[in-house]
């Protein structure tokens, strides 16, 4: 690497300990100092460009440096920066808890800021075991799909499945039982899990407070998808049963799966939703959990400090991020970003033929911007998502498999030469494994 690319990186390694990384890797992986982005390249030091094909851990979804979200922030930067949110209000956090509450399930009536996607899980998961008790039930157990993510701290990753993140903590986390996800996106392997679903909830619903799940796609569980049949018996079982349902949406919410909410696919209206992510275009950290009057209603009483819901976090509802918000939806609202999706889903799925050539691709997904190849014949000691890392960076793509999972979810703003680049060096980097 080149010198102002290595003095930075140098710099950062005397001092940061980066996320969900082993850092003596970096004695001989580099670090990728980025001085700049622009739509969906990020730039280096040297000028050096890479098509961020997972928007940058799946947050950006109209490019870096998008200039209609920049002119609002910098207008509300200008205007207040931030305000506590309790007990005051700001404008931003109005409309945009208005904006959400209509383009959500109809079911979903309020909205209750956080500032992260761990921490809106946190809080639905709290809010719904809390609910349950101020009707006099005592649900302390919570119920989540085999392979699932749905953060790192303690409560969300009680709730998730995914050994890498949760063996080690385990003797730390809170009551979780976890039923199978469907296997494939059958129709077929849906109605076979919610069989088991349902003889579970037979037996453990008076103990079980809520269902969470990530709705369609399973993200760092390898982007494993199912079909919208399974959300629709899952709905009704959890209703029939008393048990809520959260649909986290941090991941697959804001045109991900094709459609706003992943929930649309199935038509359903969950207890409660997370939303995160792609909610600011990638730009600021903010998660809202949205929920029902009913949620809302069995909290609100004359005070009385065991009721009230007295969750906060310093951030909450940051005017900056929700001017932010606010810019990303108007995108969606002036321009039809999930038609011109739909095309480049179907133009990528055309490129994607080639693949199913190679020896070593076991599976190819796809569910509206979201596209996984999975590999077959490798040991996880081999690292292969490493090697393939490495080499489309050097080929100028930013690439990030889950372990033998590659996939591409890039800024919708991604033109059909991008995608051509991205596709192609995903293909060489296969084939040279
Ligand atoms: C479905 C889902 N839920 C929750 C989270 C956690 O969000 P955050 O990383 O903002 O804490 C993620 C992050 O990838 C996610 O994909």
């Amino acid at each position: 690497m080149d010198s102002k690319n290595t003095s930075m990186m140098q710099r950062d390694l005397e001092v940061i300990w980066h996320p969900c990384t082993q850092m003596k890797d970096h004695e001989t992986l580099p670090l990728i100092p980025i001085k700049s982005g622009k739509g969906v390249y990020l730039y280096d030091f040297e000028d050096n460009a890479y098509i961020d094909a997972v928007s940058s851990w799946w947050v950006n979804l109209f490019g870096h440096a998008n200039p209609a979200i920049n002119e609002k922030i910098k207008a509300q930067l200008d205007t207040l920066e931030h305000v506590l949110l309790a007990g005051f209000t700001h404008e931003p956090a109005v409309e945009l808890a208005h904006k959400l509450v209509n383009i959500t399930p109809t079911a979903l009536k309020k909205v209750f800021y956080v500032d992260n996607g761990s921490s809106a899980v946190e809080a639905a998961l709290k809010m719904s075991y809390h609910y349950h008790l101020n009707l006099g039930k005592r649900k302390p157990v919570f119920l989540s799909l085999t392979n699932s993510y749905h953060g790192e701290t303690i409560g969300a990753l009680s709730v998730g499945d995914v050994a890498l993140y949760k063996e080690t903590y385990e003797p730390l986390l809170i009551a979780n039982i976890q039923v199978a996800v469907p296997k494939d996106q059958s129709q077929a392997a849906a109605a076979e899990a919610l069989v088991t679903l349902e003889k579970l909830l037979k037996e453990k619903s008076d103990e079980i407070a809520a269902f969470i799940l990530e709705p369609l796609i399973q993200g760092a569980g390898g982007m494993h998808m199912y079909h919208p049949d399974y959300l629709v018996g899952a709905r009704a079982l959890t209703r029939k049963y008393d048990v809520h349902l959260i649909a986290d949406e941090i991941m697959t919410g804001f045109g991900r799966t094709g459609k706003m909410f992943a929930c649309e696919h199935a038509n359903i209206s969950p207890d409660f939703m997370t939303l995160s992510k792609g909610l600011t275009g990638g730009y600021l950290p903010l998660s809202v959990v949205m929920t029902t009057d009913d949620v809302y209603n069995a909290f609100y009483c004359d005070y009385n400090e065991h009721k009230a819901f007295l969750h906060s976090h310093s951030y909450t509802g940051n005017p900056l991020a929700c001017a932010a918000a606010l810019a990303t939806l108007e995108i969606f609202e002036q321009n039809d970003i999930l038609g011109e999706n739909e095309k480049k889903r179907q133009y990528i799925k055309t490129e994607l033929e080639k693949f199913k050539m190679l020896k070593n691709v076991k599976e190819i997904r796809q569910q509206g911007m979201v596209t996984a190849i999975e590999l077959k014949g490798y040991d996880a000691k081999e690292r292969i998502g490493l090697r393939l890392y490495e080499y489309a960076l050097t080929q100028g793509v930013l690439l990030r498999p889950l372990g033998h999972v590659i996939y591409f979810m890039p800024p919708y703003i991604i033109n059909y030469e991008e995608i051509d680049k991205m596709v192609q060096v995903a293909y060489e980097g296969i084939q040279q494994l």
